[in-house]
C-alpha cells in the first residue's frame, strides 16, 4: 500500500469523480427516505494543496492546476458542475484559506459530509493506517459519519445489506495491483447478491484501453442491473500521457442520470482535455429499461 493520493488531490480524475459524485448524491436525496453512502476506499478526508508538489523524495510537478485548478475561476459552467464547484470553494475557504487560488481540497468523504441529511448514514472505510487516522481526526465531530480502518471490500460484504434498504457504494481503489479489476468484480458480485437495487459507482482510471473493455467484458458477465459509462478522456488512446482518462461506471445510476452527467461530461471534456482525440463519452453498459 504505497499510494498516497495527495500527490494526485484535485486533478482531473479528482474533478470527474467528485463532480458525479455529487450529483448521485443529490439524485438519491430526492427521496426522502435515508441511504447508507459507503466509501469503501476513502483516503484521509482532505488534503492541503501546498503539499502536492512534495514528494517523498523529489520534487513533483502538481496536478491539480491542470484538474480543480481549470474551473475555479471558470464562468457559465452548467449547473451541475457549478454545484460541485461551489461546495470544493465553500470547503477551501471553511478550511482558512483566503488566498485566490485553491488551497484545500476536499476528498470523496469532505465532500458527502455538507450534503448528509440527518436521515442519511455515512460510512468511510480506509486501509492506511496514517490516512485513516488523519480521516479520523476529520469526522470526530460529525454526526451521522462512521470512519472505519479495514478493507473497503470486506466492508462492502459486511454492511450490506443496510438498514435502510438504500446505499450509494463508491468504489475507488488506488489500481497498485492488477487484481484490482478482479476484486471490484468480485466485490459487485457480492454486493449485488445483497443488495440488488443498491447504487455502486466504480472509478476507473483509462491507461490502456484493452484494460477497461476487458474489466466490462467481466462487469458483463455479472449479468448487472441498468449499467451507465461516464468517461472522460483527456487525450487519445495514443498519447504519451501514463492515465489518458478516467471513468465512472454506475451500476443502477438514478432514473435518468445520464441527462444530469451527460452536461457534466461534455463540459468537463471542454475544460480538461490535453491532447488531441480527448472528449467525454457516456454509454449503457446494460440500458435503463
Ligand atoms: C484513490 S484513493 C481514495 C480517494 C478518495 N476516495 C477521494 O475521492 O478523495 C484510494 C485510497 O484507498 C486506500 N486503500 C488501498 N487499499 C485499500 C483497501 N483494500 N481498502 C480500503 N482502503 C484501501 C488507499 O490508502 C487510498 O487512501
Amino acid at each position: 500500500m504505497n499510494y498516497r493520493h495527495h500527490f494526485h488531490a484535485g486533478n482531473f480524475a479528482d474533478v470527474v469523480k467528485h463532480a458525479l459524485l455529487v450529483q448521485l448524491i443529490r439524485a438519491l436525496q430526492k427521496k426522502e427516505k435515508g441511504f447508507l453512502q459507503l466509501d469503501t476506499h476513502a483516503g484521509r478526508g482532505r488534503y492541503d494543496l501546498a503539499g502536492a508538489a512534495r514528494g517523498d523524495s523529489l520534487i513533483r510537478r502538481p496536478e491539480w492546476p491542470d484538474g480543480i485548478g481549470r474551473l475555479w475561476d471558470r464562468a457559465g459552467l452548467p449547473p451541475a458542475l457549478a454545484d460541485y464547484v461551489a461546495l470544493v470553494r465553500e470547503f477551501d475557504r471553511s478550511a482558512g484559506n483566503a488566498g485566490p487560488a485553491p488551497r484545500f481540497y476536499p476528498g470523496s468523504p469532505c465532500l458527502a459530509r455538507p450534503l448528509l441529511r440527518p436521515q442519511d448514514r455515512l460510512v468511510l472505510c480506509e486501509k492506511h493506517p496514517a490516512e485513516c487516522a488523519a480521516l479520523r481526526d476529520e469526522f470526530q465531530f460529525s454526526p451521522g459519519a462512521t470512519v472505519q480502518e479495514m478493507d473497503g471490500y470486506g466492508a462492502l460484504r459486511a454492511m450490506l445489506p443496510p438498514q435502510e434498504k438504500r446505499a450509494l457504494v463508491l468504489i475507488d481503489p488506488p489500481f497498485e495491483a492488477q487484481e484490482e479489476w478482479r476484486q471490484i468484480v468480485d466485490a459487485l458480485r457480492d454486493g449485488l447478491r445483497r443488495l440488488p437495487g443498491g447504487v455502486f459507482a466504480v472509478w476507473y482510471p483509462l491507461t490502456v484501453r484493452a484494460k477497461v473493455d476487458a474489466f466490462f467484458a467481466e462487469l458483463l458477465g455479472l449479468k448487472p442491473p441498468p449499467t451507465l459509462v461516464a468517461e472522460l478522456a483527456i487525450a487519445g488512446d495514443d498519447s504519451a500521457l501514463k492515465m489518458k482518462g478516467c471513468g465512472l461506471v454506475i451500476l443502477n445510476p438514478p432514473w435518468q442520470f445520464d441527462q444530469v452527467a451527460g452536461p457534466v461530461l461534455a463540459s468537463l471534456a471542454e475544460i480538461l482535455t490535453q491532447g488531441p482525440g480527448g472528449g467525454g463519452r457516456m454509454t449503457w453498459l446494460v440500458p435503463e429499461l
